[in-house]
């Protein structure tokens, strides 16, 4: 099979970036161009401020950039040049059309498509990294066959990426497996065979896992909705442990400890986020209703419903135990990530909250160590014609830190695991002497001692664990 020398990646995202800049690190003989047609964003890649925070990637970026790793706006030029072209670029759930709210947008996986078809004058391997529907690639196929020059030969390969943000780093070092799906043809097992060599410059031959195409497509929508299930699950389980007096995290660590199911990702929490669980689940229940399966998506929906239950469940016991009512209350809102580590904020339930805070007209006040203001203002406005930056502005003010967030606030409401927010990090008597009285936390992430701050003299409230504090009227709940 082919050796590769030269590798061209189409999107610097959370993907493309990271995955590509740590083949380069570790592959030193090959030349690894990361191509993007967003400008703003390959400049940021090329400066000392990258455009995305992930513990570890600064020292992967200056180890390889300007000797073997290359970011570019040159999209022709990087194909043109590229063995192995690797297609990394956004499938955002479609919002408008057919299967809107549900199936994947892969408008710009055909454009990538498209392109390397008309810029390609010599055979070229092409990779799905992108998390496609199944049988995407056939699509690919087809695009490509249809487009390219006489006696230009396309292998496709599916290698989906399983990083998790906040940890890509390390999850790219030392990945469970590494997957690559080729069609059981001569020409396929020679691509997959050469993609297996990049990946060879630093993971073990038995973790690089071939198999047929499709299956590959689909085991990367599996994955992530079989550990988006575990969460909603736990999350199911939380609510009836805040009823009866179990506590979710023993009921976590009980379950855990059985080796069939394992202590991973049972952590119960305000609800799960990320630019992927939610994506991937909804693309898994319109592949399911497209094959006329209506019981299997109707099964997997669920997963996704119960967690925008969990905000909703959350939310109201925010209100319930503020005497139900939040109007001209001060709340805090303690990160803004979709989860520690990352300053990424796609479908973070903080968004959710501070919109279901809003509308009981609450003065709400964020501080998150790693989300860019403008972000934040982004993230809770609708884009469209009308500007509404200044409305939410008038209810919702960003804190140069948690204490500033938190004095004079009625509830702390902790949205993200950040590790500073902890009352091991954090002056929670400075807090409370600032706060209003009684002082309530809301620990959707239970990491906070609740008889340590109880002591304080918070009133805390933990997810997945009963209600300590009662009022007597109308109950939301
Ligand atoms: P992203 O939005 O951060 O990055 C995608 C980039 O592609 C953007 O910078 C965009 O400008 C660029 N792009 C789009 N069309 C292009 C074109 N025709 N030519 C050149 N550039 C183009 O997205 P991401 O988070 O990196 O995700 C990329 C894919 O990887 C998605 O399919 C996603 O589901 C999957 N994925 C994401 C994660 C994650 O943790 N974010 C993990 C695994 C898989
Ligand atoms: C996920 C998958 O883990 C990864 O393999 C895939 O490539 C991309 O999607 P990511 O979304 O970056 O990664 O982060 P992840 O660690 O999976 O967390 C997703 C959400 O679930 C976060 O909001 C997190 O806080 C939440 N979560 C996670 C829980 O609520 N409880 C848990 O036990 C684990």
């Amino acid at each position: 099979h082919k050796k590769i020398n030269s590798i061209c990646c189409i999107g610097a995202g959370y993907v493309g970036g990271p995955t590509c800049a740590v083949i380069a690190a570790k592959n030193p003989h090959v030349k690894v161009t990361i191509v993007d047609l967003n400008a703003a964003r390959i400049a940021a890649w090329n400066s000392d401020k990258l455009p995305i925070y992930e513990p570890g990637l600064d020292e992967v970026v200056k180890t390889a950039r300007g000797r073997n790793l290359f970011f570019s706006t040159d999209v022709e030029g990087g194909i043109l040049d590229a063995d192995l072209i690797f297609v990394s670029v956004n499938t955002p759930t479609k919002i408008k059309g057919i299967g809107a709210g549900f199936a994947a947008d892969l408008g710009y996986v055909e454009s990538a498509t498209r392109k390397i078809a008309e810029v390609a004058k010599s055979d070229k391997i092409v990779v799905e990294k992108s998390t496609v529907p199944c049988r995407t690639a056939q699509s690919m196929r087809y695009i490509l066959e249809a487009n390219a020059k006489p006696d230009i030969k396309f292998d496709i390969l599916s290698n989906p990426e399983f990083l998790a943000e906040g940890t890509a780093i390390s999850d790219l070092f030392y990945p469970d497996r590494v997957l690559i799906g080729s069609l059981d043809t001569e020409s396929g097992r020679s691509a997959a065979a050469s993609l297996a060599d990049v990946y060879a410059g630093w993971v073990a031959r038995d973790q690089i896992i071939t198999m047929n195409l499709w299956s590959s497509e689909l085991s990367k929508l599996a994955a992530n909705a079989i550990l988006a299930q575990r969460i909603s699950s736990i999350n199911a389980l939380s609510a009836i442990c805040e009823a009866t007096g179990a506590d979710i995290d023993e009921v976590s660590y009980a379950c855990g400890l059985d080796s069939r199911i394992g202590p991973k990702f049972l952590k119960a929490s305000v609800g799960f986020g990320g630019s992927c669980f939610q994506k991937d689940i909804l693309n898994l229940v319109y592949l399911s209703e497209s094959l006329h399966l209506p019981e299997v998506a109707t099964y997997w929906k669920q997963v996704v419903e119960m967690n925008e239950y969990q905000k909703r469940r959350f939310t109201n016991r925010v209100i319930s135990c503020l005497f139900n009512t939040l109007t001209g209350k001060k709340i805090a809102v303690f990160g803004f990530a979709f989860k520690k580590d990352t300053g990424d904020t796609r479908e973070s339930p903080a968004i959710t909250l501070v919109n279901y805070f809003r509308e009981e007209k609450a003065y709400i006040s964020i501080y998150d160590p790693q989300v860019d203001e403008a972000q934040i203002w982004m993230d809770l406005t609708e884009p469209g014609v009308v500007d509404e930056t200044e409305a939410v502005k008038r209810q919702v003010s960003i804190a140069a830190d948690p204490y500033k967030a938190a004095a004079g606030a009625d509830a702390i409401v902790i949205c993200t695991e950040w590790n500073e927010f902890r009352d091991t990090a954090l002056d929670y008597q400075q807090i409370y002497k600032e706060m209003k009285k009684p002082a309530f936390i809301f620990d959707g992430r239970l990491i906070l001692d609740a008889k340590k701050l109880g002591r304080i003299g918070f009133k805390v409230e933990t997810i997945g664990r009963p209600r300590t504090t009662f009022v007597q009227t109308t109950d939301f709940e």
